[in-house]
């Protein structure tokens, strides 16, 4: 990271907690590593975020509908997902500092010093017997890469490693009363398997047919080996994903529509389409037969942020084992039952707000001939911002305040507005800026005379005189998710 997006980031990160959008989780307790609480302008984001992504996915196609499945599932399920045997990531201790890392990432960042020290050919050589040793599971050709390349611990500086082991990330617990009948049980690390296991529930109770969709948001837990980069690798985060259920061998083309439809989605809401691109999927998983990444160039690269998946029948076909049920479907169409097909599309919630966050800040110069001048200011999407809109009366006498309190009575009936009289005008509309809020409506002695305010718009800094009477409906124009959603 170059010295200046590595300021933009911190710069975003501070942001995030200075206006309550995002705190470490149990901050007086020396905080919790990679987890993180979102504060009160963070949820509403949040909320926004999500709703979003509903309307687009659930409420804009007649065959999606959306579910809410249990964080605990029977334990067999993650036996039959694989994610028991299967879900690992390849953990190296140093002896000295007693630091765990992943080692495929101490390497990754061996790769990315030799990049920056313009030694290409060796980052390539390096990248290739990564992807041989990761693919064939070889774990300690890892460790041989790492001691060949003299990699060593960022912490100690020293090369003493532990052999490469497997970790896996599932956390577990202990369902039950007591000890010795309690099971052990897995808080969820994708919503998705919510979904498999509720399949024929909801094509029933629905009455739905394939092909169709199941869409879910909620919780997933991974008790991952290193965290990194603010909300980007959390062992508690929040997933919205959609399994859509196709006949077999119609799979790829619904593959190549929902990698259109996704991109679609982000670019809507991002801004700036060079920041966004596909990445294909060398080595796909077993159960795969096309995948592909939705990256984001964050200040620290571009990064995953959601993921399409051609899941096969792999995942309906366990659970069918597993459990002896059958997870079949009888298309009327062609009069024959089968197993469906999946396409996955599952995007991280706090990967997005990352993204929506960093694409809105700037710190804006203002400055104009001798008069030095700046703001924070966060651009977000109107239909997106927490607060739409902030009342300010020009003084705290002559019955300005009350007149605000009345427009605010009106709007906070269909909006998140919010009140201030505190400080000078000027002040007041910097704090608006700084958390994003699209619009202030300024009450002043005019509006007692004539029912007029002045409405100022966050981006350009312009401000317009409009009736009070109209104001709802300037607002509904301005924040509906037609604007949002008419794009898509
Ligand atoms: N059901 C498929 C699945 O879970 P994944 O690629 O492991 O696939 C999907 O995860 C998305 O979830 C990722 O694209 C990412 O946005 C988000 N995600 C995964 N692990 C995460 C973590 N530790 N912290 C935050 N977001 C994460």
């Amino acid at each position: 990271m170059s010295k200046q997006t590595d300021d933009f980031f911190k710069n975003v990160v501070s942001h995030a907690k200075e206006y309550g959008f995002v705190f470490p989780s149990s901050e007086i307790y020396d905080g919790l590593s990679a987890v993180y609480d979102y504060g009160q302008l963070g949820a509403e984001l949040k909320n926004n975020l999500k709703q979003y992504w509903w309307k687009a996915m659930v409420q804009l196609h007649e065959n999606i509908v959306g579910i809410d499945s249990a964080i605990f599932m029977h334990p067999t399920i993650w036996k039959a997902s694989g994610h028991v045997d299967g879900f690992n990531d390849p953990m190296i201790d140093n002896k000295d500092s007693k630091k765990r890392y992943r080692a495929d990432q101490l390497i990754e960042d061996k790769i990315a010093r030799y990049e920056a020290d313009g030694k290409t050919d060796k980052a390539a050589q390096l990248q290739a017997d990564l992807d041989a040793a990761l693919n064939a599971d070889d774990l300690p050709g890892l460790k041989k890469i790492i001691e060949e390349h003299r990699i060593v611990c960022p912490i100690s500086g020293t090369s003493n490693w532990t052999d490469v082991r497997q970790f896996n990330l599932m956390f577990s617990t202990q369902m039950g009363a007591s000890a010795e009948d309690a099971d052990t049980v897995y808080l969820r690390p994708e919503t998705a398997q919510g979904i498999f296991v509720n399949f024929l529930n909801v094509q029933k109770s629905g009455r739905m047919k394939v092909p169709f969709g199941i869409a879910q948001i909620g919780k997933a837990f991974r008790n991952e080996v290193i965290a990194r980069q603010f909300i980007m690798r959390m062992r508690e985060f929040e997933q919205m994903e959609l399994q859509f259920f196709v006949r077999p061998g119609t799979e790829l083309e619904w593959y190549a529509q929902w990698k259109e439809t996704r991109l679609k989605w982000h670019l809507t809401i991002g801004g700036n389409p060079e920041k966004y691109r596909f990445h294909d999927h060398v080595k796909l998983a077993h159960y795969a037969n096309a995948a592909v990444d939705i990256e984001y160039e964050f200040p620290f690269g571009f990064k995953e942020v959601e993921g399409i998946h051609s899941r096969t029948d792999f995942d309906l076909t366990q659970h069918q084992k597993y459990s002896g049920k059958k997870m079949q479907y009888f298309d009327p169409e062609i009069n024959q039952n089968y197993v469906p097909y999946v396409i996955e599309t599952s995007i991280g919630l706090d990967r997005l707000f990352l993204t929506v966050l960093c694409n809105a800040f700037e710190e804006q110069d203002l400055s104009s001939g001798d008069k030095q001048d700046s703001r924070s200011v966060l651009h977000f999407h109107p239909a997106l911002a927490p607060v739409k809109a902030a009342i300010l009366p020009l003084t705290k006498k002559d019955g300005l305040p009350e007149k605000a309190r009345e427009i605010l009575q009106r709007l906070r009936i269909d909006y998140n507005v919010q009140y201030d009289e505190k400080d000078s005008i000027g002040k007041r509309y910097r704090r608006q800026d700084a958390i994003g809020t699209p619009f202030c409506i300024t009450v002043d002695y005019q509006s007692l005379e004539d029912n007029t305010v002045t409405l100022r718009h966050r981006d350009s800094m312009e401000q317009e005189r409009v009736s009070i009477a109209e104001l709802e409906k300037i607002i509904a124009e301005l924040v509906g998710w037609k604007n949002l959603l008419g794009a898509l």
